[in-house]
């Protein structure tokens, strides 16, 4: 039988946790796969576990994980209606930057994740995950804009960790989330549209009937 969802997003954890063989996980505490709703709507990534996440085996539990919350409480969320994750699962040694190579080899855990939740809206927070999913464009000038990649509706945002750290940044992220429950709404249209769509294609086609004229359904 086909694993569930669920199933699925334990056992991509359970490998991150004990994975062994990649240069990050040596210096690690704790391994950081990511957590949350496994049919949320909406997957944040972040960049990698820093040292709060490191002890405890959970993304973003320090200040920046702080401002995040707030951040969904603002648009009516809360942490486990969504699913949080990270480009590199274990944290890089004093927070430095990831390598490609570290990136590159926890990338398939992450594309293992995406396509288990199949989220509506992907929200990247920060450059590494930026990256992924728009190239070399910069935060500056496309934060906020959403846009279709690989069928799956990203939005850039700044990581809420330069928020802390920039006030102006704060309330550029706090206007860049406020766009995220029409995104959601936006999304939903377009996947109602498609099934309409595919039912109206697959219903058999019926003979007129002339003792049956065709009803019109009433919404009301
Ligand atoms: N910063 C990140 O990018 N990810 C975390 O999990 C925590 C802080």
């Amino acid at each position: 039988m086909a694993m569930s969802t669920e199933e699925v997003l334990h056992e991509i954890a359970a490998e991150v946790s004990t994975g062994s063989k990649w240069n990050l996980c040596k210096g690690r505490t704790k391994a950081v796969p990511g957590e949350g709703n496994s049919h949320a709507k909406i997957l944040f990534i972040g960049e990698g576990p820093g040292f709060n996440e490191d002890r405890q085996g959970r993304p973003f539990v320090g200040p920046a994980g702080q401002f995040l919350e707030e951040l969904l409480t603002s648009i009516n969320l809360q942490r486990p209606d969504v699913f949080i994750a990270n480009v590199v699962k274990c944290r890089p040694p004093n927070n430095r930057d990831p390598l490609p190579d570290e990136i590159q080899a926890c990338n398939a855990y992450l594309d293992r994740q995406i396509a288990a939740i199949k989220p509506q809206v992907i929200v990247t927070l920060g450059r590494y995950s930026m990256a992924k999913f728009f190239g070399s464009e910069k935060i500056s000038s496309i934060h906020g804009r959403a846009r279709s990649v690989n069928g799956y509706l990203c939005i850039a945002m700044y990581h809420p960790a330069a928020g802390l750290h920039q006030s102006s940044l704060k309330d550029t992220i706090r206007e860049d989330f406020k766009k995220i429950p029409h995104l959601i709404a936006e999304a939903e249209r377009v996947a109602a549209e498609a099934a309409a769509k595919q039912a109206k294609a697959a219903a058999p086609v019926q003979a007129a009937s002339p003792k049956e004229p065709p009803q019109q359904l009433s919404l009301f």
